[in-house]
């Protein structure tokens, strides 16, 4: 058996998981959640389950994976063996294959954008004219495809490769140029003439929007932003050195992660407004408003390109995280076997995504449960597939993990006192359980 690869550094690891956490859920999907909930009050809820769920769970993401040091699956086996728990993994494993199905049409949308805005076809264009420019687009089905292909393509390369390169390589780079870029855009944002309906949309909540749709897309949505429940963090920390500290760890996570969240906010609304867009307008937001904003800067195409590629680079590597938990319980952790394993993994995820790429073309008048497929993956990934998965994650670390054995994982690096301890244990072994069961049997309308 060949040894286990490390991330070489803490900063490596910190790289990689919030590496996956950030991406097209902080950008893409909150802004266009948040419009169609309310605004203020969905960011509010958010904040509030990301806190009391997304970051205790993170956190038992890490203890199982560190504990463990294996893949998905077998951390489970170690932990309980000759139980059935290892199950978690699986799911996590169908979850991530359904995610990335969805996620590379979205990756491919930024694609568009860049080979559009380098070629020169978005100058001077009104924002009106950017949003049908956009649509027009996607309403062709050969280069809704290929865009996804290519995504996927980006995917395999580095998966193939390997965590240490890969992984770790790419992520250095991206987070610090990320948020650069975030700040400038959201400076233009603010200024512009009619932001103020923006920002007050965003951080003045009115709570008579509130359904309980809008609680189990907020609590869906901390866990996505975050990845958890679907076990890719487990497989992260599992490489993860002793002395660190799995705290310190989680807590930048989530801090990196809300200031994402807030800089999309503020860059996405003020502009919605000012320009007379729709915040509602679904997942196409993003895409109307963003090319509108860069429009109105000095140099703006060159800043969107800019901005374009640490998105995809954003996108990616939460990408390559939800493949990298497919192909390391298949591949054993074998070097040769993950090369042909990220390939046909990658493929058999291009051709089931097919149907979300369609969506918006040859398959916009399908639709199953009232949703298009895409919107289908989407909502049965985030609003049930991560929750239950996270549900199982919190039973698993309070019935099958001893209590002192978790503490002493937690301290290993870290000057974690007891007391706090006893706070997440408390929250993982009775909030999170009966708080997801509520807000999933409440939307079914139980109560
Ligand atoms: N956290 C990612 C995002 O916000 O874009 C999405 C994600 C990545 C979810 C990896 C789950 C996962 F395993």
């Amino acid at each position: 058996m060949e040894q286990r690869e490390q991330f070489t550094t803490r900063l490596g690891f910190i790289l990689a998981a919030a590496g996956s956490a950030i991406g097209l859920g902080a950008i893409w999907k909150f802004p266009y959640i948040a419009g169609q909930n309310g605004g203020g009050a969905f960011l509010i809820i958010f904040l509030i389950f990301t806190f009391i769920l997304g970051l205790p769970l993170l956190l038992a993401e890490f203890t199982i994976g560190r504990t463990a040091q294996q893949d998905a699956v077998n951390s489970f086996k170690h932990i309980a063996p000759k139980t059935k728990w290892y199950g978690i993994g699986i799911l996590g494993m169908v979850t991530c294959f359904i995610l990335l199905s969805f996620y590379s049409v979205i990756g491919g949308w930024i694609i568009i954008y860049l080979i559009k805005a380098i070629t020169g076809g978005l100058n001077g264009l009104s924002s009106q004219q950017y949003a049908s420019v956009f649509e027009h687009t996607i309403a062709n089905p050969v280069v809704s495809l290929s865009v996804q292909f290519i995504f996927i393509l980006f995917t395999i390369f580095v998966v193939a490769k390997g965590v240490q390169k890969g992984i770790e390589r790419a992520s250095s780079i991206m987070m610090p140029a990320l948020t650069i870029l975030f700040i400038i855009l959201v400076i233009r944002a603010i200024t512009l003439d009619g932001a103020a309906g923006g920002i007050s949309f965003l951080f003045q909540p009115d709570f008579s929007k509130v359904t309980s749709k809008t609680i189990l897309e907020a609590m869906g949505q901390s866990f996505f932003t975050l990845s958890v429940g679907v076990s890719v963090m487990i497989t992260y920390s599992s490489y993860l050195p002793k002395q660190q500290s799995l705290p310190k760890s989680a807590f930048s996570i989530v801090g990196m992660n809300i200031a994402i969240v807030l800089l999309a906010g503020l860059a996405i609304f003020p502009a919605v407004f000012s320009f007379g867009l729709a915040p509602d307008a679904g997942p196409v937001l993003l895409f109307h408003v963003l090319p509108t904003i860069f429009s109105q800067l000095p140099f703006g195409m060159v800043f969107f390109v800019a901005f374009l590629i640490v998105f995809l680079f954003a996108a990616l590597t939460s990408a390559f995280s939800m493949l990298e938990i497919i192909v390391s319980v298949i591949s054993k952790g074998e070097q040769a076997k993950r090369k042909k394993w990220a390939w046909i993994i990658g493929i058999a995820i291009f051709i089931f995504g097919v149907p979300s790429a369609l969506s918006y073309s040859l398959l916009s008048d399908f639709t199953l449960f009232d949703k298009s497929f895409f919107d289908l993956a989407d909502y049965t990934v985030s609003n049930i597939l991560m929750p239950f998965g996270s549900l199982l994650i919190a039973v698993f670390v309070s019935v099958k993990m001893k209590k002192s054995a978790l503490f002493e994982e937690l301290k290993r690096g870290s000057k974690i006192k007891y007391s706090v301890f006893h706070v997440w244990f408390f929250l993982i072994r009775y909030i999170a359980p009966i708080l997801i069961v509520a807000v999933m049997l409440d939307v079914l309308g139980v109560w």
